[in-house]
């Protein structure tokens, strides 16, 4: 399966290109310049020589050609890039994972964009695509470190079960993090608010914190789905590789 992201060239798109190229998906890091997307794929190849990493440079157009796509720009300029590249998102599963967020000082604060959520804004503005909110809370620098596994569980939001479940797929296949049905795109709203939080730990407690939720038994689908299962409480945790 290729997997495209627009705005690949930055800390979160080049990671998650990286990680999933390690994990046998083809990756394609779209830009707003092909020759800034060429850059970042000669570095991550550089500094994974041994791996072999099914990479590809392209503009966003280019990597929207994908099965799947991803859109890994700053909150600002999520829908535009969208809308930008409509033609070929058409009928494709489409996950966000960008956060509206501001910073001021040493405050890390929400913005809440159109529709409550950067998600909902790009399934608005392209309703022909399969919108999926997911990887808000993953850190980068620990999703791209290739030689550690990143534990940590992943909420998946969408008003298309298709999108969920492929975009469950995709994120279970990545060792250690475990994907979550948390429901419709308007849960997209205070998924990507918490991001505040955790970066907000983060400048705290000097570290790189990723979420588990106790109280959830299994991979989404199975156990977890289960009547019995007791409440789902938080758990936010140092990433292990920190
Ligand atoms: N960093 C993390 O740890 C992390 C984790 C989870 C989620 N996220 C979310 O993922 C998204 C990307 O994060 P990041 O840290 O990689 O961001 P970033 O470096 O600020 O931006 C990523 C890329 O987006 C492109 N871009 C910048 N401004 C743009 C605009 N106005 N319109 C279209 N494209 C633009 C740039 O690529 P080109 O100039 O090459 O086009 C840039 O390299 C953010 O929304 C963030 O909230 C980040």
């Amino acid at each position: 399966m290729r997997i495209g992201i627009l705005g690949g060239t930055g800390p979160a798109g080049s990671a998650l290109a990286a990680r999933l190229a390690s994990i046998g998906f083809d990756a394609v890091i779209g830009s707003r310049s092909k020759y800034r997307a060429m850059e970042t794929v000669d570095e991550l190849l550089a500094r994974w020589p041994d791996r072999k990493l099914p990479i590809v440079a392209a503009d966003n157009a280019g990597a929207a050609e994908a099965d799947v796509v991803v859109i890994a720009t700053p909150w600002d300029g999520a829908t535009q890039t969208a809308v930008s590249v409509e033609d070929h998102l058409r009928g494709k599963v489409v996950i966000c994972m960008a956060n509206a967020l501001t910073r001021i000082g040493k405050e890390f604060q929400p913005l809440v964009p159109p529709r409550g959520s950067v998600a909902a804004s790009v399934q608005a503005a392209v309703p022909d695509c399969l919108v999926a909110a997911a990887l808000h809370h993953v850190p980068a620098k620990e999703l791209g470190d290739l030689d550690d596994p990143i534990e940590t569980d992943v909420l998946i939001c969408s008003d298309h079960g298709s999108a969920t479940e492929l975009t469950s797929e995709i994120v279970g296949k990545i060792p250690n993090m475990r994907p979550l049905d948390a429901g419709k795109l308007s849960l997209a709203t205070p998924i990507e608010s918490f991001t505040a939080v955790l970066l907000q730990l983060n400048v705290h407690y000097k570290t790189r914190v990723a979420i588990r939720f106790t109280g959830i038994n299994g991979p989404m689908g199975g156990e977890a789905s289960a009547p019995a299962a007791p409440a789902a409480a938080a758990e936010v945790a140092p990433a292990p590789s920190q």
